[in-house]
């Protein structure tokens, strides 16, 4: 390979090396835990052992909690489900449900945010109560955005939601969330991670400066 090759190589891999440290930079890593765990896979997430802990330590700080995809944990102030064969509260769909919240004035420290992690795991919850999934149905986990909406409403400022899945968005910076805590666990090979991000609400971002890919 020519120097002048050589060279421009560098030059292209050099700002992409950049933008690659500006962005971890962008994360306040003095302020934001972050940790990685082992732990076998389970289908009730909060059975995971350091999930159960993550989950039961901020319940512990939390006076008034909600969990809209609960299954058959109890350990929140308000509990929904949407099959009813489970032992939350309500059965209603997570959207309806958490929007009634909002028309109730129901302000909350805590949500607890579990929802199916893929159009696969929607199609298996609606097929175990006989519902049959639409488009927009699968689409749901493409953002969630009328629960993630509610759920911004119901926190109260320094309140925190802990959202569950194989990404790391949470409620995002547009509706005024800040990351306090991310917790990644492996379950081994074969199976995708979970990653527990713990976001705080901080009022002042709310509907600001973000953009909602943010
Ligand atoms: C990932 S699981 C939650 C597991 C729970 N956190 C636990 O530890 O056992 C997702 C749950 O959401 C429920 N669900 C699926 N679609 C829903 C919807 N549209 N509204 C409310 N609940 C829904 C499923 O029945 C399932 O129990």
């Amino acid at each position: 390979m020519s120097a002048d090759i050589q060279h421009d190589r560098e030059a292209i891999e050099r700002p992409s090396r950049m933008t690659c440290y500006a962005a971890v930079r962008s994360l306040p890593q003095d302020r934001v835990k972050m940790s990685r765990v082992f732990a076998f896979p389970d289908s009730e997430t909060f059975n995971i052992t350091p999930i159960r802990g993550l989950v039961k330590f901020y319940l512990s700080r939390s006076k008034i909690s909600i969990d809209p995809f609960a299954r058959n944990k109890r350990w929140a102030t308000y509990t929904n489900d949407l099959n009813p064969e489970t032992a939350a509260q309500y059965h209603m769909d997570s959207s309806d449900y958490l929007e009634m919240l909002v028309a109730e004035d129901i302000q909350a420290d805590l949500v607890l945010f579990d929802p199916p992690y893929s159009p696969r795991q929607i199609k298996e919850c609606y097929d175990g109560i006989g519902l049959k999934m639409k488009q927009e149905d699968a689409w749901r986990t493409n953002g969630w955005k009328r629960e993630r909406k509610a759920i911004a409403q119901l926190v109260r400022p320094d309140g925190f939601v802990i959202s569950f899945g194989w990404h790391s968005n949470g409620i995002g910076r547009y509706h005024g969330f800040e990351i306090e805590e991310i917790m990644q666990v492996c379950h081994g090979w074969g199976h995708n991670d979970t990653i527990c991000m713990v976001e705080k609400k901080v009022e002042t971002l709310q509907g600001g400066l973000f953009t909602e890919a943010a």
